[in-house]
């Protein structure tokens, strides 16, 4: 039986590069196709474990209070939840209110887990009802850039989100990879594979070299 479930969830799991589901919910904005709502932007669909929880409540509001920053990246953001949508509506004015935000983002009633299932938000080790906190960027190809998975119990970062939706614009546009902790405006990282010869052509604001491996760049611009 174990064994089955753990082959089922292999099955289930999206991985990086793989093609994001498509899908048409209920949401607090209406019915919504997912492909449609995305248009050609990038995405960012997140679950919660349940409405009126504490951690969740947070996770939202913040999302609520950056949804400026998201807009400025061209990203659409997207809930789920597989509580229903009244539940949904009278939880969203508590995270308002609480939060001090206005809630714009769609809030998916997933009470059928339809959602859930496609994204392999359900993790039965630790729920078999609740989704646990799943996060993916999707890109305007639809593909899959960036899997979270966070335990109920600790709220995830949004600001990070940004800080790898940044670093994931930059490397989609320029041949460049983004080091540690870094933010948007730092030097980046030239690929090994490049001469320095390529390397001075290619990156006309300077190089700086480190070793062999170890070359950066200060960042592209990104418009
Ligand atoms: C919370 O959002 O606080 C939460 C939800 C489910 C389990 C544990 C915590």
């Amino acid at each position: 039986m174990q064994n089955l479930l753990i082959k089922k969830h292999k099955i289930m799991s999206l991985q990086l590069g793989d093609t994001a589901p498509d899908f048409t919910a209920e949401t607090t904005e209406g019915k919504i196709n997912f492909y449609e709502f995305l248009g050609d932007n990038w995405g960012v669909i997140f679950s919660h474990p349940a409405d009126y929880t504490p951690v969740c409540t947070t996770e939202l509001g913040r999302t609520a209070a950056l949804q400026k920053e998201f807009d400025k990246r061209g990203v659409k953001v997207i809930a789920v939840s597989v509580d229903p949508l009244d539940k949904h509506l009278g939880w969203r004015e508590d995270i308002n209110k609480t939060q001090n935000v206005n809630v714009e983002f769609p809030i998916i009633a997933d009470e059928d887990r339809t959602v859930a299932n496609l994204y392999g938000m359900i993790h039965p080790n630790a729920s078999t009802t609740a989704t646990v906190r799943s996060l993916f960027v999707i890109g305007p190809d639809k593909k899959i850039k960036l899997t979270l998975t966070y335990p109920a119990s600790t709220g995830r970062n949004f600001t990070e989100v940004l800080r790898v939706i940044d670093s994931l614009q930059l490397t989609a546009k320029h041949t460049v990879s983004t080091p540690v902790d870094w933010n948007y405006e730092e030097d980046v990282i030239i690929p090994a594979a490049l001469s320095l010869e390529e390397a001075n052509q290619k990156f006309p604001k300077g190089i700086k070299v480190v070793n062999s491996y170890l070359r950066y760049t200060p960042q592209p611009d990104l418009s």
